[in-house]
């Protein structure tokens, strides 16, 4: 089956540079409309798409985005590979601004959010053990190391509803308790989502600051944000650029994230 990595930009990233006959184009699901139109194109020889998660000019906040929109958005053009760059904040000293986390885990601390294609008349329970895919992840890890980048393979993403940033108490029980690495307000519920609709997902985050914990930088503020997403924007198109020759067209994944549903779905037959 030929492949198609389906990047969902977050702030900052707005488009894939040198896509061959790149155009915009609207698609429509049962979900209803995804966050914008998707940039398609090809890459290397590789089919390639672009999905603006906040949609162009960031006009849905991370409670907001059409999350099932989105991957079913995807899946319907034939996207096999999702890759996730989102910004995110630090708990740890040595994931510094302007870095890079290649997401391993997640805890889900959204609460008002469509998180499942499922549910009325048609059940199913698929796994999240492992929600990010071994064979994804690995590839954009070189990439971001081909391109220059210093990034940290695997890290715990807490999931946070927003869109105000955390207290101090909820900062320190994350980083302090829970052992969490990052912070963000938008990779779940998309990551269950994609595991549902059967993609392999992985996630860049970048690091934009140290959240509200570290005692030398006492709350995060959204100019600080934007400032290290422009100069790390330059740095992530690089690396999803380098993606098709790392991954290559037609090479299947052998980590089982396309057969998610096969023994997931506990609603009868007859009854679906
Ligand atoms: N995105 C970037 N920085 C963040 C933070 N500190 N908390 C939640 N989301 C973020």
């Amino acid at each position: 089956m030929e492949r198609m990595i389906a990047v969902i930009g977050g702030s900052g990233v707005y488009d894939i540079d040198g896509l061959e006959d790149a155009r915009w184009q609207a698609v429509d699901t049962p979900w209803g409309k995804p966050s914008d139109e998707i940039l398609t194109g090809t890459l290397d020889g590789m089919k390639m798409a672009f999905l603006p998660r906040h949609g162009r000019g960031h006009v849905h906040s991370p409670t907001s985005v059409p999350y099932r929109a989105n991957i079913d958005a995807l899946k319907r053009i034939g996207a096999t590979d999702v890759v996730s760059v989102s910004a995110c904040g630090s708990f740890r000293e040595d994931f510094a601004p302007g870095e890079f986390v290649v997401v391993d885990q997640f805890v889900d601390r959204t609460i008002a959010r469509e998180k499942s294609f499922f549910g009325e008349g048609c059940v199913a329970h698929v796994s999240m053990a492992h929600p990010t895919c071994a064979r994804l992840s690995a590839a954009c890890l070189q990439a971001a190391r081909d391109e220059g980048i210093t990034v940290h393979s695997g890290g715990t993403y807490l999931a946070m509803e927003g869109p105000q940033f955390s207290t101090l108490a909820e900062s320190k029980l994350y980083r302090e308790n829970w052992g969490c690495d990052v912070i963000g307000m938008t990779n779940m519920p998309e990551a269950k989502l994609a595991r549902e609709a059967e993609l392999c997902y992985a996630s860049i985050a970048m690091v934009t600051d140290y959240d509200c914990w570290h005692p030398d930088h006492d709350a995060v503020e959204v100019s600080d944000i934007v400032k290290t997403l422009i100069g790390n924007a330059e740095k992530a198109r690089g690396m999803v650029s380098r993606l098709p020759r790392l991954l290559g067209a037609h090479k299947p994944c052998e980590k089982g994230c396309d057969t998610a549903l096969d023994h997931a779905l506990i609603t009868a037959p007859e009854k679906r």
